[in-house]
């Protein structure tokens, strides 16, 4: 952790990890549970398959991802300062995710919470992050969005469960005095829009009971419609105010990483923008939309497909369920290329987060035989007591 006074600070990724399971469900596959054919969904989403859980959680996959950015910016968990997991599909209501990622990683100085802003949740993580690397509260702050949506989908519902997949991203944020990073931070809410995509129960106002389970209200809800207005609207907005608050022009900007909601989403905000499809990166067919992990998923992609080079100018954006949307304009500093986690790091990380794992264990062995021992003492000295009086 670090305060500088009078000179800026800037908040650089230096590290970036997705993960996505390996278990894939396609189209076809889809069309056999619900009334839908491959071509309809390829037409209306541009989606052709998207990634299930089968052992994975919210937690485990956030711990992947967590573990490739640290490794790719070459960062011991220990200096982490801030955990933030962006997620509406988070392990437990409490403890948060952020804390079990913050437990599995060892990163034993870390701050931990939960973010909950649905699909725009990473690009609001990654302002929050930012903006304490920029006051000068953090030093080194990890980002994650992770998603199960297919834990909270009405499978029988052809509307919705066509669209969602699970996975996670991650970045690591660093603070630096040279300029660039991220640059500028526009985030937005609209509660009037809530209704529009919305899981009704499992909270406080509907909490679980038979009847909430038996009539489905555990699952998402939406309406398509307006939603897909929504985000049009938002995509293109958000875009211009990000790169105007970073003084840089829409001509400037080398590579839109939008949220992967809807192909013709994406593809109508770049014709708004004026795009060519070079500069808009697009993974929606492979991954459906991973809410909170599409952000971070596409910006790890289009790193590895040699798409982000040190200079570029990009723009993360999103939308979601609030109704909410953020956007970000972001200098890119880091070299991309060469930066691979040789097989030796891996080993000796592995090593770490093992040693990471067998400490937590032993705290938890620990403080049972303390509470234990703790009140077996508290009753010898109270029957002591007892004999004395
Ligand atoms: N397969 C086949 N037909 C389907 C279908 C499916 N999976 N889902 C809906 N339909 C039907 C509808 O019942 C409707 O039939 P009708 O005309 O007989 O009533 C017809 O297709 C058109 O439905 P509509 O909802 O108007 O389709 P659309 O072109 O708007 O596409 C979405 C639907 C959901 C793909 C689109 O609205 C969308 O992407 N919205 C944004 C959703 C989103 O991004 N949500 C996440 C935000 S983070």
């Amino acid at each position: 952790m670090s305060a500088t006074n009078h000179q800026p600070r800037y908040a650089h990724i230096v590290g970036w990890g997705m993960y996505a399971p390996p278990n894939v469900l396609t189209n076809e596959e889809l069309a056999k549970r619900v009334d839908t054919s491959d071509a309809w969904i390829r037409e209306r989403t541009g989606i052709v398959e998207r990634r299930i859980a089968t052992k994975e959680t919210t937690a485990s996959m956030a711990l992947h991802a967590a573990q490739d950015a640290l490794e790719i910016a070459d960062v011991n968990p220990k200096q982490v300062d801030l955990i933030i997991v962006a997620t509406s599909t988070p392990d437990y209501v409490f403890p948060s995710t952020a804390c079990l990622v913050q437990d599995q990683l060892g990163a034993s100085s870390a701050a931990a919470f939960d973010l909950s802003a649905a699909c725009s949740g990473f690009v609001y993580g990654v302002a929050v992050g930012a903006n304490m690397i920029r006051a000068g509260q953090y030093e080194t702050v990890l980002v994650i969005g992770a998603e199960t949506f297919s834990k909270i989908i009405n499978w029988k519902d052809r509307g919705t469960c066509i669209l969602f997949g699970d996975g996670a991203g991650a970045v690591l944020l660093r603070g630096s005095p040279e300029y660039g990073g991220i640059l500028s931070a526009v985030l937005g809410s609209d509660g009037s829009g809530g209704e529009l995509l919305e899981v009704p129960a499992g909270g406080s106002k509907n909490p679980a009971s038979l009847e909430t389970v038996m009539a489905n209200l555990h699952t998402v809800r939406m309406n398509g419609r307006e939603v897909y207005r929504f985000a049009t609207r938002v995509m293109v907005d958000a875009t211009k105010q990000a790169l105007q608050k970073a003084n840089i022009s829409l001509d400037e900007l080398d590579m839109l990483i939008p949220h992967q909601a809807n192909a013709r989403i994406i593809d109508y905000a770049a014709k708004a923008l004026n795009l060519p499809p070079d500069k808009v990166f697009q993974n929606v067919e492979r991954y459906g939309n991973t809410s909170a992990a599409s952000i971070p998923i596409a910006l790890v992609e289009a790193i590895q497909a040699q798409r982000v080079n040190p200079g570029d100018h990009l723009v993360m954006v999103g939308f979601g369920a609030g109704l909410t949307w953020a956007s970000c304009a972001i200098e890119w500093s880091q070299p991309t290329i060469k930066r691979q986690i040789t097989p030796q790091r891996a080993a000796q990380s592995q090593l770490r987060y093992r040693w990471a794992n067998l400490k937590s264990f032993g705290h938890r062995v620990l403080r049972r035989v303390d509470s234990g021992v703790s009140k077996v003492l508290d009753r010898m000295e109270g029957q002591n007591n007892g004999k004395g009086q």
